[in-house]
């Protein structure tokens, strides 16, 4: 197959950060995704509707301001051609990505002391759509999550009765844990009382990494789903050590053995709902990740649709990718699927080795490699 359309899709799991930081990446998920779910966990959280919605401003601020990039790869200014041309049937202006119509889907950052009128509050607002359980202590700025969640009843109770999902990065942070066991033993201790606790709650699993979790969630009742990234979908753990320690193949929940990575291609491929698309896409300036004590977290947004492209290629089910990317995901929030398309083709590129991010750098995954599949 030489190229590949699909309705346009969407990001269920993304880090924008904030500030410069903002303005260098929302640009290459603004012109892949309409909408993204976005990540709250700054510095500080965004632990309320109001924080939330504040943010969601500086993202479209973000859009409006942002020209289009010179764009090493071209996407840009290929999508602007083809918006220009009319093929598309939507307006494109060369104002920047707000004429792209993408929508940034707020959350809300748990904390123990998330009040169920600030749950009511956030459903009620409309702009923010999940809210995100990080245990203290398991991942990027995760230190004001949740020590115990005996403390968060009252939010939980509140969010299965509004109808408003919870985001777990389900991983225990017991030190006597095995980092590469974290997950998978976050299923019995926490996953598995949580459902029997809130019945009707919706669950998503983020980024899930092992075969126990897709074998959870394929095994769970209706209002429980799971986001899958790119990288879990492509690498193994060989990937942070072969021949070198990778810093920038490093993230949490951590690589996993090849076995895991072939049950998540599995569940990604299989035509099930509950499996969705979720980036994950992370930037760590490339000091803070080539460093004593690197940073964890991957950025794959500026290639991230050919990435999933690759990985449905290599396991020979492109005609599940659309699914995967942009229907499971709106169905499960309960928004409309897109209406425009996208369109990949058997291209291959060449990743730049760095995005200017404010005075620093990211580094991109596959930097200076080549991408088989490109976005026109
Ligand atoms: O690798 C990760 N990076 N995992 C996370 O859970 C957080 C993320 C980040 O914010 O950098
Ligand atoms: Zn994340």
């Amino acid at each position: 197959m030489n190229s590949i359309t699909i309705i346009r899709p969407d990001d269920w799991h993304l880090h924008l950060r904030d500030g410069a930081a903002l303005q260098a990446v929302l640009p290459d998920t603004a012109r892949q995704f309409a909408r993204a779910i976005i990540m709250p966990n700054l510095r500080p959280p965004v632990t309320t509707t109001a924080l939330a919605i504040a943010y969601r401003q500086r993202i479209l601020e973000a859009l409006k301001i942002n020209p289009v990039r010179p764009d090493p790869f071209g996407h840009a200014q290929d999508r602007l051609v083809e918006g220009q041309s009319g093929s598309t049937g939507s307006p494109r202006t060369e104002a920047g990505f707000e004429s792209y119509g993408f929508e940034p889907l707020m959350t809300l950052y748990l904390t123990d002391n998330t009040s169920a009128d600030e749950i009511k509050k956030a459903k009620f607002s409309g702009m923010i759509h999940g809210v995100k359980l990080y245990p203290a202590g398991a991942t990027t700025n995760s230190d004001m999550g949740v020590s115990d969640l005996g403390k968060c009843t009252a939010a939980l109770e509140a969010m299965q009765a509004v109808g408003l999902p919870l985001l777990v990065h389900a991983e225990v942070t017991d030190s006597d844990v095995d980092i590469f066991d974290r997950e998978k033993v976050f299923i019995d201790r926490h996953m598995v009382p949580l459902l029997q606790r809130y019945p009707s709650l919706k669950i998503i699993f983020e980024h899930i990494t092992t075969k126990e979790a897709a074998d959870f969630v394929a095994s769970a009742p209706s209002n429980v789903a799971a986001t899958i990234t790119a990288h879990h979908l492509l690498m193994n753990r060989n990937d942070m050590f072969t021949g070198g320690i990778h810093p920038h193949h490093y993230c949490l929940p951590i690589l996993k053995r090849e076995e895991h990575r072939l049950a998540l291609v599995k569940a990604a491929t299989s035509g099930n709902a509950k499996f969705f698309l979720g980036t994950d896409s992370a930037p760590h300036a490339k000091n803070t990740k080539e460093a004593a004590c690197g940073c964890a977290g991957m950025y794959t947004a500026h290639a991230a649709i050919e990435l999933y492209a690759e990985a449905f290629e290599a396991a020979d089910a492109l005609d599940k990718l659309e699914a995967f990317a942009s229907f499971y995901g709106a169905d499960f929030y309960g928004l409309p699927r897109n209406t425009e398309q996208i369109t990949l083709q058997k291209t291959s590129w060449t990743v730049p080795n760095e995005l200017a991010m404010g005075n620093e750098s990211l580094v991109l995954l596959r930097a200076g490699q080549q991408i088989h599949w490109k976005l026109i």
